[in-house]
């Protein structure tokens, strides 16, 4: 059930919110000519790259962005080349008209939902390699999946050329990717990370809790309870303990199985093996819920701003 409450407070505060009539745009070549008119009155645009299904934690991105610029773009793409089960890209949901809703509630100005054959006319045989920050964790289970997300967000980047562009914290290794990318192929806009957005039960929003039976999500909150637990266990315990005591309490629950556990440094995302190795430590999830693959992660201890 989409949480509309949510949605309007976000519409109802935003800074920059006009109510003016979101526009859904189909290709590239018409975003491009709405753009080049607004940023040539000087507009900052913001580009909130998404693969629907959108949820609060999507909506506090394009919150962000919102009272960030003047024009948000909000990208509505499920990208075939970061799939590397087939299986996952055919179940994941399309929800375009209820997302349009959604993003027009929070302020949006486009939603641009290019077709597969928009965004790939050709194969796209670009690989893009930052090792090591992608052959650990996801990189290592999903081959191939972050040369997908490279793929497309390098070319939304270049169709829109926005001046910040915002990803959530919540997928914590492809954040960092992210950055690398910009930094390597020298994109001029501004990353911004935005912190995860939970349930009130403390369960990480995800378009794939949609797929959750009720004892699934039950079982669920048993991710983010441990992680959470698992501080006050860090304070008294090794990197070693402290992994194999989440791995454990989330592998007792017979529907669940701990797919990683790794406790890292926030930059380089290599593991670490003591808690004074970093000023940045994450520890990052994998689990498999039944068939529902869910990821979530946690920060020990933050860098002071
Ligand atoms: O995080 C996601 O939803 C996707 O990986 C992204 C960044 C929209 C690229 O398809």
């Amino acid at each position: 059930m989409v949480n509309y409450g949510l949605f309007c407070t976000v519409f109802q505060t935003t800074k920059n919110h006009k109510p003016i009539k979101m526009k859904v745009i189909h290709t590239i070549k018409d975003l491009q000519a709405e753009l080049s008119v607004l940023k040539a009155q000087g507009k900052k645009v913001g580009l909130v790259p998404t693969m629907g299904a959108l949820h609060a934690g999507h909506a506090s991105l394009v919150k962000r962005s919102v009272n960030e610029n003047e024009v948000t773009v909000v990208s509505v793409f499920v990208n075939p080349t970061q799939f590397n089960d087939k299986n996952d890209l055919v179940k994941y949901p399309r929800t375009l008209d209820a997302d349009c809703k959604l993003l027009e509630a929070c302020g949006a100005t486009y939603a641009f939902a290019p077709s597969v054959e928009e965004m790939y006319p050709e194969p796209d045989t670009r690989q893009f390699s930052y090792a090591p920050l992608d052959t650990v964790m996801e990189g290592a289970f999903r081959p191939g999946h972050f040369n997908g997300v490279c793929q497309i967000v390098s070319k939304l980047f270049e169709a829109v050329k926005p001046h910040r562009a915002y990803f959530g914290e919540k997928d914590f290794q492809q954040l960092a990717i992210i950055r690398e990318m910009v930094r390597q192929m020298q994109f001029d806009l501004e990353i911004v990370g935005c912190p995860i957005v939970r349930e009130e039960d403390g369960l990480a929003l995800s378009s794939r809790n949609a797929r959750l039976s009720a004892e699934e999500r039950e079982n669920a909150l048993k991710i983010s309870q441990t992680l959470f637990k698992s501080r006050t266990f860090a304070a008294s315990h090794s990197v070693k303990e402290t992994i194999d005591e989440v791995i454990s309490t989330i592998d007792a629950i017979p529907e669940m199985r701990v797919e990683y556990y790794e406790i890292v440094d926030g930059n380089t995302l290599q593991p670490i093996a003591g808690w004074n190795d970093s000023d940045y430590i994450v520890g990052c999830i994998t689990v498999y819920n039944g068939e529902v693959r869910l990821i979530d992660n946690i920060a020990y201890r933050r860098p002071e701003q």
